[in-house]
Order: structure tokens, then sequence, then C-alpha cells
């Protein structure tokens, strides 16, 4: 990708409409799913029976979603855990864990620190998901799936978080492959609706001026709550960090069940309540989660499929993706949060692609 700007007020803005071009690269060369993709061979490929992802910011993110993934899908048992949590505890090593390293850089102290904790600690079997192919993780795991972004320069990550949930997705399968949970139909179905998503991805894309619309009310709020549900939660995380990153305003995800052991005491009519609200079988239980907002006079922003019956009333707002997308709707449904906090940020004037005191690689600790 170039540094020129083109239409684009900022890199941010740049790099989500990219989305698309990122996913698709990332997905150019597989055609099925298996150890190959990760530069392993079959036999290697036997020898853990659980995984651990380590990372540091968004890219942790990426990686709770991915356990969601991996369980269902593959039934493997696995833990994801901050990189610098992970580096200063006793943990009990089991040497037939995979050990997965996340990371747009590649080179973020703390991540890197916990890879070499881990070979410290006798694991061998490491796989790196990474953007930057010369980056010290990808030079020192065994394994590595290299994501294809291209430069990222916003420090808010956007399409290297959406080019690792892909990435993760297509390790989730290639597990369940492994362990015979995929006819070769279902392979095949897969892989389509993995290529099917920078299409949907644009669907999505399109819905910016209703965000802009949102955005210019949003800016004036000071502080956000964000919910989500099951998979969608690390989502609700994820929207809430952008938010902060970029424009400063204090938000906080909680997964929605968790409502009323806490934040529920902040609902008042001066909250902002974000809800990720995909046609899934929680849909009905976050709806109730709504309601309980609504009582409290919170104002609910929602993002919910096409075919979902919830309207917008008073108290409650309403952008519709046009898909439901299965498995995949983490993907898509975190795009219009990109949004939300690039045109609040906007919106407030800050300096969106160079945040105050952040930096986008962290290379000390
Ligand atoms: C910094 C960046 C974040 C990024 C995190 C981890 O905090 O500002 O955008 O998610 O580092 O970086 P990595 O390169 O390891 O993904």
């Amino acid at each position: 990708d170039s540094v020129d700007l083109g239409p684009y007020q900022h890199y941010m803005q740049k790099e989500i409409f990219e989305q698309p071009r990122a996913i698709s690269d990332t997905l150019a060369n597989i055609a099925s799913f298996g150890p190959e993709l990760f530069n392993a061979t079959a036999q290697e490929w036997q020898k853990f029976d659980q995984v651990l992802i380590l990372a540091c910011g968004t890219s942790y993110y990426s990686a709770c979603v991915a356990k969601y993934w991996i369980e269902d899908l593959a039934g493997i048992p696995t833990q994801v855990e901050i990189a610098s949590e992970y580096r200063y505890r006793t943990s009990v090593p089991n040497p037939k864990t995979l050990i997965v390293v996340v990371s747009q850089s590649g080179e973020t102290a703390d991540t890197l620190a916990a890879l070499r904790h881990a070979q410290s600690l006798g694991h061998e079997l490491t796989l790196a998901i990474c953007n930057v192919d010369s980056s010290a993780m990808v030079r020192e795991t065994r394994w590595k799936f290299l994501t294809k972004a291209g430069t990222e320069i916003g420090v808010a990550s956007t399409k290297a978080f959406t080019t690792q949930l892909v990435a993760l997705y297509v390790l989730a399968i290639s597990l369940a492959k492994r362990a015979g949970r995929i006819t070769p139909e279902q392979e095949k179905s897969l892989l389509r609706e993995l290529r099917h998503l920078p299409k949907a991805l644009q669907a999505v894309l399109a819905l910016e001026p209703q965000i802009i619309a949102w955005s210019t009310h949003f800016a004036k709020w000071e502080n956000a709550l964000f919910l989500g549900r099951g998979m969608h939660y690390p989502i609700a995380l994820e929207g809430a960090l952008k938010l902060k990153e970029i424009s400063y305003i204090h938000a906080e995800a909680y997964p929605a069940g968790e409502l009323k052991h806490g934040p529920l005491a902040l609902v008042t009519e001066k909250m902002p309540v974000v809800t990720v609200a995909p046609k899934d079988e929680l849909l009905e239980k976050l709806k109730s989660n709504m309601q309980e907002v609504k009582a409290r006079g919170g104002k609910l922003y929602v993002f919910a499929d096409h075919d979902t019956e919830i309207a917008s009333s008073e108290g409650i707002q309403v952008i519709r993706l046009p898909e439901h997308y299965g498995n995949l709707s983490p993907i898509l449904h975190v795009v219009p949060l990109q949004l939300l906090a690039y045109h609040t940020a906007c919106a407030l004037g800050t300096d969106v692609d160079k945040p105050r005191n952040l930096a986008k690689s962290v290379t000390v600790e």
C-alpha cells in the first residue's frame, strides 16, 4: 500500500477501507486447510493437544475471539493470555501445547519475551501469526502464518486486526480438519464463506454515512459502555479500546451477562451503551440485557443484523449490517466500531493517526 492518503483524511480511515483487499490478499494462496499453511508437516502437526495464545493490545483481542472458534470448531482446549502477565508468572508448562504468538509488528517486547519464556520452559511447538515477514517473532518460531495487511501506519490497529482474525479462523478450521470434524464438502463451503468476506466487508463499509451521523452526537459523551456476548464480547472490548485510544472518551466493555454484576450501576440517561447484537443464539438474552439498560434511561447504540427484530425507538438507535455472517460475524461487526471510534475522534479533532502517549510498536518494556 502506498503512503499516499488518496481520498482519505487519515491513515486510519484509509486502512479501515483497505480491509477487503487485506483480507483477500491474506487468503490468496489458500486452496485447502492444513499444516502446510503454517509451514508445518503433517507429522509435526500431531504433536500438540492444547493451545496457548499470547499477545498484547488489539492482537490480544483477536486471540480472545480465536478461543471461541478453536474450542467450538476443533474441540481443542485453548487458553489466551496477555503476554506481559504470562512472562512473569509461574505457569505449569505442558510440552504438548501449541504456543501461538499474535502480533502485527512481530517485535512487541512483551510478546517476544513471552515467546522466549515459553521456549525456556521447554515449549518447542511455536507458531507466529504476524504481519511482518522479517520480524523477530517470525524468525524465532518454528511455524508461521503471515497476514497480508500491508504496512499499517495508524497507531490504532484496524486492518492488522481483521487479517489476524482471518488467520486465526484458518487455524481453527485447520485444527478442526485435523480432528476429523469437517468433511471435504464442509471444507469447500468454509473456504467459500471466507472468500466472500471482502465483498461482505464492502457492504459494511457502505454504512459509513450512518455512522458519521451517530458520531457527531456520540462525541458529546464522556463515558461509554460496550456490550457483547460470546465471540462478540472481544469485539466489544476492541470497540472500547479503539474509542479510548483515539477519541480519549473513557470506555469499558463487558460481556452483557455481567451487566447486573456491576456496570448497571453506571447506567443513567448520560450513559451511551454500544451493543454488538448479531443474530445468533444469544440474541434473546442480549435483548433482555438491553431492556435493563433502557429501563434505566441508558442510550443504546445497537449494531444489529439485517433481519433482527430490534427497532429504533426512544433511547434506542439501530444500524443494521446487511447480512448474517455466522462464525465470521466478529470480522464484520468490528468494522462499524472502528468507524464509530474514527469519526467520533474526527468530530473531537484529535490527532487520529498519532494519539497522545501511544506508540505503534512497543519495543521496550
Ligand atoms: C501497541 C499498538 C497497538 C497494538 C499493540 C500490540 O499498543 O498501539 O495497536 O495492538 O501494540 O502490537 P503488535 O505489533 O504486537 O500487534
